[in-house]
């Protein structure tokens, strides 16, 4: 038996982070590790770093100067820590991590993960630091031990990543290089991990992806069309949903699916970034702001319940207040439920970082400040759009008062209503009677709809 040993693992970014983290923990498992609430009980503290926007870079450090303390002091107690850090942070700035913080012991990129085991034997052997922030040519897919770790707590929704990656190279955009070229796992091993995880009580699975939409691994048609269709047939697994999309890959067969399987949610995440051809085009995101409303209206008419949401970028070089315009135009035609909006931020190594006529701050300020005051208008438009319904509500757990439990709409929203406890785990019917900003109130039916 290896001797127990405690991980503490800090998180930040998106859900494939989340994911990973909880991956990272499922390797180390073998060698005795255990969860840490606290870095100073931890015996490995992993950093899980993101690097899509601005700051990040010095968000680590920052927390890197923390832990350095706390190192120290464990180590004057005679118990040694080992430091590492992982993520996108860890594949652009590897070598600069380990110049400024030398006291790290472990930097590896997101591709490496199933070499942790050997990473931190090594680490615990040598005083050098070990980086390894390459793209194997083997799939790191292959080597990781099968789990259901990302499930949330009560299991009942479940992340299952089944692409990493992305060949697009939108101009202001570092994950083609951090999380390296397309790569998917085989259908086999995504029905296998979604059985286990039904096995053991999730009853919703979100697919995730840089691209997810690009999937086209072996089996099932090698489209993600045919991957949710064979989802879809496990039983017990009600509600399917993916995320992140590319328009460039919503295919009429995935449209489709959004029509033909009731397991899927009807509610889909698919960035635009801009509603200007013109910055599109700069973007390098091939396809136009028609093009996008052509398949949001296609997806309408194949699910006229599904709600959309979105991730926009204001102030791209180049962008003038007539293509901040058109995006404002592009939100008022599509009426999203909920969206993400950022202000562009340089990222290094990237095209857009070097390119010319650069926004002024203050600027993008104004225009993100307008921008979100418009998404917000329209997603308190949607919730309000939902009283009076009566929606499937998966209940994942108690509520925050006592007598109350919590469970989420199929447009994602979160959902409170008095109800016993006994109703956790399934999908009841609910009269939604009030909207919030983030969230809805209901009330439990016995019958199927609302009076
Ligand atoms: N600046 C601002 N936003 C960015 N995103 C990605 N890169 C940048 C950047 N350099 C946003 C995009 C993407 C989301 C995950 O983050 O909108 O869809
Ligand atoms: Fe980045 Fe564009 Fe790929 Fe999305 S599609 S991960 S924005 S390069």
């Amino acid at each position: 038996m290896p001797t127990p040993k405690r991980l503490h693992v800090i998180t930040w970014g998106c859900q494939m982070n989340a994911y990973d983290s909880a991956r990272m923990a499922d390797v180390l498992a073998p060698l005795g590790y255990a969860p840490a609430t606290a870095p100073e009980d931890a015996d490995m503290v992993i950093l899980n770093t993101c690097h899509i926007r601005d700051r990040a870079t010095e968000k680590v450090f920052s927390e890197l100067g923390r832990l350095r303390v706390i190192k120290a002091a464990r180590a004057e107690a005679g118990r040694p820590t080992i430091l590492a850090v992982a993520g996108c942070v860890a594949q652009a700035e590897g070598a600069e991590i380990l110049a400024r913080a030398p006291y790290v012991d472990i930097v590896l990129g997101p591709q490496t993960y199933h070499r942790l085991p050997e990473m931190v034997a090594q680490a615990s052997r040598a005083a050098g630091a070990v980086i390894n922030t390459d793209f194997p040519a083997e799939s790191k897919f292959d080597h990781l031990p099968d789990a259901a770790a990302a499930q949330t707590a009560g299991g009942l929704t479940a992340f299952l990543t089944i692409q990493e990656g992305c060949n697009k190279f939108c101009s202001f955009c570092v994950v083609p290089y951090t999380r390296g070229a397309e790569a998917s796992r085989p259908a086999a091993s995504i029905l296998a991990e979604a059985r286990r995880m039904v096995a053991g009580g999730a009853r919703e699975i979100t697919l995730l992806g840089q691209n997810v939409n690009a999937w086209h691994g072996e089996g099932a048609g090698g489209t993600l069309a045919g991957l949710l269709t064979a989802l879809a047939g496990i039983p017990g697994l009600i509600r399917l949903r993916y995320t992140t999309s590319h328009p460039r890959d919503m295919d009429a067969a995935l449209i489709a699916a959004h029509a033909s399987l009731p397991q899927l949610m009807p509610y889909l995440h698919l960035p635009v970034q801009s509603g200007s051809d013109r910055m599109l085009a700069a973007m390098n995101r091939r396809h136009t702001a028609a093009e996008y409303l052509d398949i949001v209206g296609r997806l309408r008419a194949a699910r006229p319940d599904l709600a959309m949401s979105s991730d926009f970028i204001v102030g791209h070089p180049g962008e003038t207040e007539a293509d901040f315009e058109a995006t404002l135009q592009l939100i008022r035609e599509v009426r999203f439920a909920q969206a993400y909006s950022f202000k562009y931020s340089q990222r290094p190594g990237t095209p857009a970082a070097g390119a010319p006529f650069q926004v002024a701050e203050a600027e993008k300020d104004r225009r993100l400040q307008a921008l979100q005051d418009l998404l917000r208008s329209q997603q308190a438009a949607f919730n309000a759009s939902c009283v009076g319904l009566t929606v499937p509500v998966l209940v994942t757990g108690p509520g925050r008062h006592p007598g109350q439990i919590a469970g989420r709409a199929p447009w994602l929203q979160p959902v409170h209503l008095t109800a016993p406890a006994a109703l956790i785990g399934q999908e009841i019917p609910v009269c939604i009677v009030a909207a919030h900003t983030n969230s809805l109130s209901g009330e439990f039916l016995k019958e199927k709809a609302c009076a």
